[in-house]
């Protein structure tokens, strides 16, 4: 082993995965903070881990930067989007690259985010804080709000709890879900949002910051599902948008990246482009992007983001540079409708153009119909030179998929009525 040993916050999860595969690689120890609730096996390139509470915060990062110490941590990064705060924390208790520890709880608390990126000139949809339905029925006669809005979680994260609500009846019932999707360690506030529906195209923008210098790698094209709830099936990178349409959504997130306190390490901005070319932040997270965004990054423009992150945190040059100029797209496959899965017939496997498959629900297992990214079964991605040409070949496969679920509850039919689940269960 060389250099530094490498901690990460919650070492579950592809991202985390890759970061761990990166820094072992390179000779580097691999420790892990796990939260109390849910220690798993430790995966093999782990040297050790700290088991934690994640929803205390104060006790964690001194349980964390104790066993740091004791085995010469240098780096410390996490990809949960839950723990960016306790990293930043850690980060500067320990003397190491990261971001401050005094903005960090914008880029988690969405309530806070609205606040400070509207103060820093960033445009954000009009946000309503609401702790009652005083306030519920308040923020929905807001002229200012309107219809549709969104109402969603502060402290949420995967589209959980977030509903796009087109009446004052949608609304309660949404703020009765969106109360109810607390954070995944228990910790947040029942505190929820109602905002201003954003009009335009979904989009994200994959940065990297080091000692404050902020690289835009790449601008993603996200496919959402329509209606009430916005789970994503898709991701596409690079997009390539009109010049004077690209600086200003620089712009904007560059600014986003500053107000929530980002200076070290990986940041995920989501954004809506109305059809005049107007961008408007949703949420910007201090993170790499999920859903295999790191692996588009990787196939389309040779950019190894893992590796990247690894030495931001280390304090060393980052290789942030493309070196190829393809195009890469992951598609999302979900049940359509919820159930039991009983078969899944052409599913791609990974070959020339297809780098990387990923499946993640057992036959026989219970799934959900799409309500939240975490109820995405699985994942392919299809990469190539050509942007049209890439995404042509991800439809075809995406056509050929055919999942099947015994809907719940149990049709009195029996089997016959599986059919009717039948179907290609990529959004489109
Ligand atoms: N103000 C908004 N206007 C339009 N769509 C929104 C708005 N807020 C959220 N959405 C939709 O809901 C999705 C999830 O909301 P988001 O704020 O990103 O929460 P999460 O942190 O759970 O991803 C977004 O990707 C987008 O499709
Ligand atoms: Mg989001």
């Amino acid at each position: 082993m060389t250099g530094a040993a490498v901690l990460l916050l919650d070492a579950a999860g592809p991202e985390s995965a890759a970061l761990a595969r990166a820094a072992a690689g390179r000779g580097h120890q691999v420790h892990a903070a796990t939260a109390t609730a849910d220690v798993p096996a430790p995966a093999p390139e782990l040297a050790g881990q700290v088991v934690t509470d994640f929803a205390r915060p104060d006790r964690a990062v001194e349980e964390i930067t104790a066993y740091a110490r004791r085995r010469g941590v240098g780096a410390v990064l996490t990809a949960n989007e839950y723990l960016t705060e306790l990293a930043a924390l850690v980060c500067t208790e320990l003397g190491l690259p990261g971001n401050d520890p005094h903005l960090a709880y914008a880029a988690r608390d969405k309530a806070a985010m609205a606040r400070v990126l509207a103060a820093a000139g960033v445009r954000v949809p009009y946000t309503r804080l609401v702790h009652d339905g005083t306030d519920l029925t308040d923020a929905l006669a807001d002229v200012r709000v309107g219809f549709p809005c969104v109402i969603k979680p502060v402290g949420g994260a995967g589209s959980a709890g977030v509903t796009v609500a087109t009446s004052p009846a949608e609304a309660a019932t949404a703020a009765a879900t969106a109360r109810m999707a607390r954070g995944r360690y228990g910790d947040d506030a029942a505190d929820i949002l109602v905002q201003a529906y954003a009009v335009g195209d979904e989009y994200s923008v994959e940065s990297v910051t080091q000692d404050a210098h902020t690289t835009h790698l790449a601008i993603t094209r996200k496919a959402v599902t329509g209606g009430a709830r916005r789970v994503e099936t898709g991701h596409s990178l690079p997009v390539h948008l009109p010049p004077v349409t690209e600086a200003a959504v620089h712009r904007e997130v560059a600014a986003a990246i500053r107000s929530v306190g980002i200076r070290h390490g990986a940041s995920h901005t989501e954004v809506v482009i109305d059809p005049d070319g107007r961008c408007t932040v949703i949420e910007i997270a201090a993170r790499l992007g999920a859903g295999h965004i790191g692996v588009l990054l990787q196939h389309a423009l040779g950019i190894d983001v893992f590796a990247a992150l690894l030495d931001v945190a280390l304090g060393r040059p980052a290789a942030l540079s493309p070196t190829a100029r393809g195009h890469a797209t992951v598609r999302f496959v979900t049940a359509p409708c919820a159930g039991r899965l009983t078969s899944l017939i052409g599913f791609p496997k990974p070959g020339p153009g297809v780098p990387f498959v990923r499946w993640r629900a057992a036959i026989g297992g219970v799934v959900n119909a799409a309500g939240v990214n975490a109820d995405r079964l699985g994942a392919f991605v299809v990469t190539g030179p050509d942007a049209a040409e890439v995404e042509q070949r991800a439809d075809l496969l995406a056509r050929q998929i055919r999942v099947r679920v015994a809907p719940t509850p149990p049709a009195p039919g029996g089997p016959d009525q599986l059919s009717s689940a039948s179907r290609s269960a990529i959004a489109p």
